[in-house]
């Protein structure tokens, strides 16, 4: 199949564009740079031994959308990663968080239109479970309920257009992937996460502990009713992810469907500390502080959806999670390429 990445030099499309090469398929890319860096196409191409279609521009370019496709023939599936991510940048500039992150969808589905491509994978988020209690969240479960933040907002609000969008076109089939906590690297060492700001997620800030830029981890929330009182997530490993997107591509759903990828494995904030410091063998400290505005006690995902329409299960633990970000932390991360 040929397969379009919006958003494909980012940490999960990187990723994901590699295994669907692996999968035999072809791969074309458009990312603004906005949160990425070129070098990532020349890791990619080096690691899957193909070459791959890039545009950078903005997806909502829609010029120079409609002529990247145009250029390169015909596209039977997009996903869609493209989009601002990080939350509390959302709630300080929440018009940038719905332009890009709506805008782009809007876009695309033109696009898609415009060239006939009727399979759809859209990057969701466990975030839209909000503040529902039901753990494990099922795709049943409550969404949109007690979304603390603009970033949340738009992956609810983007379910919503896309499952309209189906409902309207009997031809267009989406299936929209809620992940849980995406952490690791390819085992390569050679591409993960590297975002151009400051990372605010867990595992990014614990690694930098590690490799002493900072100083400590300040675990927020000491008191939530979980074994040791710190916050619980599901923890799933990119590559298990890119390898549910690849599934997912071949998937046909029926008109608009969620799944979750998780691991399925509730963890808590001092498990990742411990499983890090095991793995890169150095001290991490930490200090206990007051909760975040905005978290949840615990969550974590029923998978059984993934298993029985993907065939899809995770089959890396947190811990090797962790063995494969600190190889990447000390082997490229933020450096050039050699
Ligand atoms: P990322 O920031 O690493 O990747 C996103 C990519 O999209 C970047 O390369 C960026 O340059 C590009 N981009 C942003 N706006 C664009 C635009 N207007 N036009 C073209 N390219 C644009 O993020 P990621 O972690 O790989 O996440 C991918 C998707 O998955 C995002 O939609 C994110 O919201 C969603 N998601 C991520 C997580 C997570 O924790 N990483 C969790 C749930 C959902
Ligand atoms: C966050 C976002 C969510 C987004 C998700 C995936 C918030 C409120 N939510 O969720 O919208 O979809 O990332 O990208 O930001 N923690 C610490 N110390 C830190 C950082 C985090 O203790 O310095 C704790 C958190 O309190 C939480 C856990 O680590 O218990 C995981 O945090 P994080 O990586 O930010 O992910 P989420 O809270 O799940």
């Amino acid at each position: 199949m040929r397969v379009l990445l919006t958003g494909g030099l980012g940490y999960i499309g990187s990723h994901t564009a590699i295994a669907l090469s692996a999968a035999g398929h072809h791969v074309l890319i458009v990312d603004d740079l906005s949160n990425s860096h070129r070098e990532v196409i020349d890791r990619i191409e080096a690691l899957s031994g193909c070459t791959m279609p890039l545009l950078v521009a903005d997806v909502r370019d829609e010029v120079a959308l409609l002529g990247f496709l145009h250029d390169h023939g015909e596209v039977d599936v997009a996903i869609h990663f493209a989009g601002l991510k990080a939350v509390a940048e959302s709630v300080a500039n929440p018009e940038r968080y719905y332009d890009v992150n709506i805008g782009t969808t809007l876009a695309l589905l033109r696009a898609m239109e415009a060239h006939g491509i009727a399979d759809l994978v859209f990057s969701s988020s466990a975030t839209v479970y909000g503040s529902s209690k039901s753990v494990p969240h099922t795709e049943a479960s409550s969404v949109g309920t007690g979304i603390a933040n603009p970033y949340g907002k738009t992956k609810h609000m983007i379910e919503e257009i896309l499952r309209d969008a189906c409902a309207a076109n009997p031809d267009l089939r989406t299936t929209a992937l809620r992940y849980f906590n995406p952490v690791g690297a390819h085992p390569s060492g050679m591409i993960g996460e590297n975002p151009r700001g400051f990372p605010n997620n867990l595992m990014p800030i614990v690694a930098g502990v590690a490799t002493g830029e900072r100083d400590e981890v300040t675990v927020f929330g000491h008191d939530y009713s979980t074994p040791d009182g710190s916050g619980v997530r599901d923890y799933i490993h990119v590559q298990d992810l890119a390898r549910g997107h690849v599934l997912a591509a071949e998937y046909k759903s029926k008109g608009f469907e969620a799944i979750n990828l998780g691991s399925g494995v509730p963890s808590s904030v001092l498990d990742l500390i411990r499983a890090y410091q095991e793995v890169s063998g150095r001290n991490i400290p930490y200090s206990l502080a007051s909760r975040r505005p905005g978290d949840v006690a615990v969550s974590y995902a029923d998978v059984v959806k993934a298993e029985r329409v993907l065939g899809w299960k995770a089959e890396h633990t947190l811990l090797e999670a962790c063995r494969d970000d600190w190889a990447w932390q000390q082997a490229t991360a933020r450096k050039p390429l050699p």
